[in-house]
């Protein structure tokens, strides 16, 4: 049975980026067609209606029919420790993080938290996430089984640590490539879940196990790599101290298989002009996580200068280190930074940032992020006057871009009124 969706209707058919916000399309009265849990048709309600009179049809009235939110870095073992106080990321690591990952090595936790987790996620809009696990491989399990469970496109991988973390929290150079691959090799193309090679970032990891962990993805280039790259000062020196030959922090990612396409580097803010062009010319990510850039204090993204020399960039929570799991307040969080470094950003490109933008930066913009014929149907159903204050802002709008911009940057999970995952309402 078919359903059509009919309502305000929001998709993309460029990178308002670097193309221009005329790349968005809205219509008023616009209508999304799902057969067999792909999106069959866009485009008016009307013309759907008579060309489908047998769809099922949810008619969500002036509600804002998107693609699901796509979060393209988070860490899901975070999540009942998210808004710790009062520490840098060294700190903040030691003392709130790694006791709260030693937990994973218990399956049953492992599974409460990630289905905890999906449920939070998914009340606020958010259909795909790209997550770094514990170093327990029983905490992958527990991640692939939940979103397998909801019929989610997932992404995740153990995270691999072999110095400076604690005992109970370490693993080898061997031990990394060996779990990494027997997981690799159970998980990945099931259903739609995609393993993801995963250094935490090269403070934990010793030069051999960065070498062990760029020779699993060298056997295995379809799958995705993500890490951390220049979150802070602090952190830069302390690699650079650890790598004494290395050029730069990303050089001890590239001195080991690490930088290629499909490299996803979360943070990068301290970056080298060297860094910059490595990463532009392989097309490997960058990943923004503006809530965690200013909670734990690392520093300004720079959206403007990035997004203008063409780097592929996707928005993510960084869940627990970000300090929610919407991705309306991560684009209000991208505003604001951006604010700070003179550059606007328009709503067209941060809700492009938190759907296509995002997909992109996995590899995924053929799939998911964004409303066309032949996407997978996941979607999100998005309130505009979901509370008070966004209502009476809302209403005095003169086009889609302002009745868009106070849920942007004022609204939650409270705006999230319905969520279609794989063609079906969950
Ligand atoms: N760098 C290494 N590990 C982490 C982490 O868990 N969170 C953040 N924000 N940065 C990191
Ligand atoms: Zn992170």
């Amino acid at each position: 049975m078919a359903d059509l969706l009919i309502g305000q209707v929001l998709s993309y058919d460029g990178n308002p980026m670097t193309e221009g916000v005329g790349v968005a399309r809205h219509s008023a009265r616009g209508g999304v067609l799902i057969e067999n849990g792909r999106i069959a048709a866009v485009g008016e309600a009307e013309d759907l209606r008579r060309a489908h009179p047998k769809a099922r049809v949810t008619d969500y009235g002036d509600a804002l029919i998107s693609a699901g939110f796509v979060d393209a870095h988070v860490h899901y073992p975070q999540t009942a420790m998210i808004a710790s106080w009062g520490k840098r990321l060294i700190d903040w690591l030691n003392t709130y993080t790694f006791p709260e990952e030693m937990k994973f090595s218990d399956p049953a936790y492992a599974r409460e938290i990630a289905s905890r987790y999906f449920d939070l996620t998914l009340s606020n809009g958010t259909t795909t996430v790209c997550s770094y696990c514990t170093i327990h491989p029983e905490s992958v399990d527990a991640f692939f089984g939940e979103a397998r469970k909801r019929g989610l496109r997932a992404y995740a991988g153990k995270t691999c640590m072999d110095r400076n973390a604690p005992d109970g929290l370490t693993d080898t150079a061997k031990a990394a490539y060996d779990d990494s691959k027997r997981l690799l090799e159970t998980w990945h193309g099931v259903d739609r879940l995609s393993y993801v090679v995963t250094p935490r970032f090269s403070p934990t990891s010793t030069p051999d196990q960065l070498a062990a962990v760029g020779a699993l993805w060298a056997e295995h280039p379809g799958c995705l790599m993500q890490t951390h790259l220049s979150e802070q000062t602090d952190e830069v020196a302390w690699v650079k101290s650890l790598f004494p030959t290395a050029r730069d922090y990303l050089d001890t990612y590239e001195a080991h298989g690490l930088l290629g396409p499909g490299a996803l580097f979360g943070h990068a803010i301290y970056l080298e002009p060297r860094e910059i062009d490595r990463i532009r010319d392989v097309d490997a990510s960058l990943i923004h996580c503006p809530t965690s850039n200013t909670f734990i204090g690392s520093g300004l993204f720079d959206m403007d200068g990035l997004s203008t020399s063409g780097h592929r960039i996707g928005l993510a929570t960084d869940t627990g280190g970000g300090s929610s799991f919407s991705m309306l307040r991560t684009m209000a969080a991208a505003y604001e930074v951006a604010q700070l470094r003179g550059r606007a950003l328009h709503p067209a490109e941060l809700w492009w940032l938190a759907t296509q933008g995002a997909a992109r930066s996995l590899r995924a913009d053929d799939r998911i992020g964004n409303l066309a014929a032949g996407m997978e149907a996941d979607i999100a159903v998005i309130d505009l006057a979901s509370t008070p204050a966004i209502a009476q802002r809302a209403v005095r709008a003169a086009d889609i871009w302002e009745a868009l911009f106070p849920t942007i940057m004022m609204g939650d999970d409270r705006a999230v009124r319905a969520v279609w995952v794989n063609g079906r309402l969950i």
